[in-house]
């Protein structure tokens, strides 16, 4: 298909088709999540987010990606340019002297799938404590959870919804250091550089914290890797709210609430594996017809969405594929299954 016919697809967002064309390119180079990642120098949580189609990935990680398996990336080009929108306009201030609010959260899963009582319990633990700490193994959903959520809050901190990937886990990288971070942060709320002190982690937090303390502002607080990255960034006083996600526990963080993600139940798998691969709708798909290679296919998977993402795309980009040819290859560990679980147990 090529990237025009893609860009104009029936099937949804341009960004969804975009995430389409990685994954098979994923399959051309043969090589699991954590491989792909390595050869073309991205991060396998920032991959996994381009072929989910959460994330735009930056144009050079196209580039990389086609390299990598010998394909001109040009044609992709218009296809990657209708996901990424017009380049944001540079901070304006209004008439008035009030800068947009700033979004920087991810967008929401679109076929996001159960997670009822998680999704009540993060959205419970804001209210009361107005901080929540989302933990879980690799690929379970933390981040899908904790930007759901935040979408969710948005009306209710309409001063800015700020995003911050602290690499607490990303493989080749070393986690975000609380000095960079803040000030990061207080450059997302275009706070005057002469506010913003020189030096020392502990005139930037208190300089976030006066900051949130005046405003309502949403904070996603993602991956990060321990108790004390995290404390500097965390709000004082006011309605500012701010959601963590990380594989740890964050015992050390008192105060914060922790909601622990497990993987999906059966039926959550179930529902979210028919939606991913398109076969949601109606008795008549292959999934229906199969409910034995169906249910192994959960088995295989582990029940952790990552792994049901990664088979659900196998089977919408094998049309001519059963069920069972599927079971079959899973079994067989064709790499990018492995891969999801290696990472899952990392
Ligand atoms: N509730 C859900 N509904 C639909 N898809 C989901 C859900 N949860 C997770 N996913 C999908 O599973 C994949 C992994 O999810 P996510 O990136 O949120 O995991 P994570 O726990 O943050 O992993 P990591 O520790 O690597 O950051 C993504 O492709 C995401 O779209
Ligand atoms: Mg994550």
């Amino acid at each position: 298909m090529s990237a025009q016919r893609a860009a104009r697809s029936e099937h949804g967002e341009p960004q969804e088709e975009l995430a389409a064309r990685l994954r098979m390119l994923q399959e051309l180079s043969g090589l699991g999540v954590r491989a792909l990642a390595r050869d073309s120098g991205l991060s396998s949580s920032s991959l996994s987010r381009y072929l989910g189609g959460q994330t735009v990935p930056p144009w050079p990680a196209v580039i990389s990606l086609c390299r990598l398996v010998k394909r001109d990336p040009r044609p992709l080009r218009p296809l990657w340019e209708r996901c990424s929108g017009p380049l944001p306009a540079p901070p304006r201030s209004s008439r008035h002297g009030r800068p947009r609010p700033r979004n920087d959260l991810p967008r929401d899963v679109p076929d996001f799938t159960g997670r009822r009582a998680e999704l009540t319990a993060v959205l419970a633990a804001v209210d009361s404590h107005r901080v929540v700490a989302v933990d879980g193994m690799a690929g379970v959903g933390k981040t899908s959870l904790a930007v759901h959520a935040a979408h969710r809050l948005t009306a209710d901190h309409p001063d800015g919804q700020l995003y911050v990937d602290l690499h607490g886990f990303t493989e080749g990288r070393e986690p975000l250091d609380p000095d960079p971070a803040l000030r990061m942060l207080l450059g997302a709320l275009d706070v005057p550089s002469e506010k913003v002190p020189r030096e020392g982690v502990e005139e930037l937090a208190a300089c976030w914290r006066s900051e949130l303390a005046a405003r309502r502002i949403l904070v996603v607080l993602d991956n990060a890797a321990d108790a004390d990255q995290v404390r500097p960034l965390l709000p004082g006083a006011g309605a500012s709210v701010a959601l963590i996600t990380s594989r740890n526990r964050l015992l050390g963080l008192e105060e914060v609430p922790p909601v622990s993600l497990d993987v999906l139940s059966p039926q959550e798998s179930a529902e979210l594996l028919a939606r991913a691969s398109g076969e949601s709708d109606g008795s008549g798909g292959r999934l229906a017809r199969d409910p034995q290679a169906a249910a192994e296919v959960l088995r295989l998977c582990g029940h952790l969405p990552l792994a049901l993402r990664l088979a659900a795309a196998r089977l919408r980009h094998r049309p001519g594929w059963t069920v069972g040819i599927l079971v079959a290859r899973m079994a067989e560990g064709t790499g990018e299954f492995d891969a999801a679980f290696a990472m899952s147990v990392r």
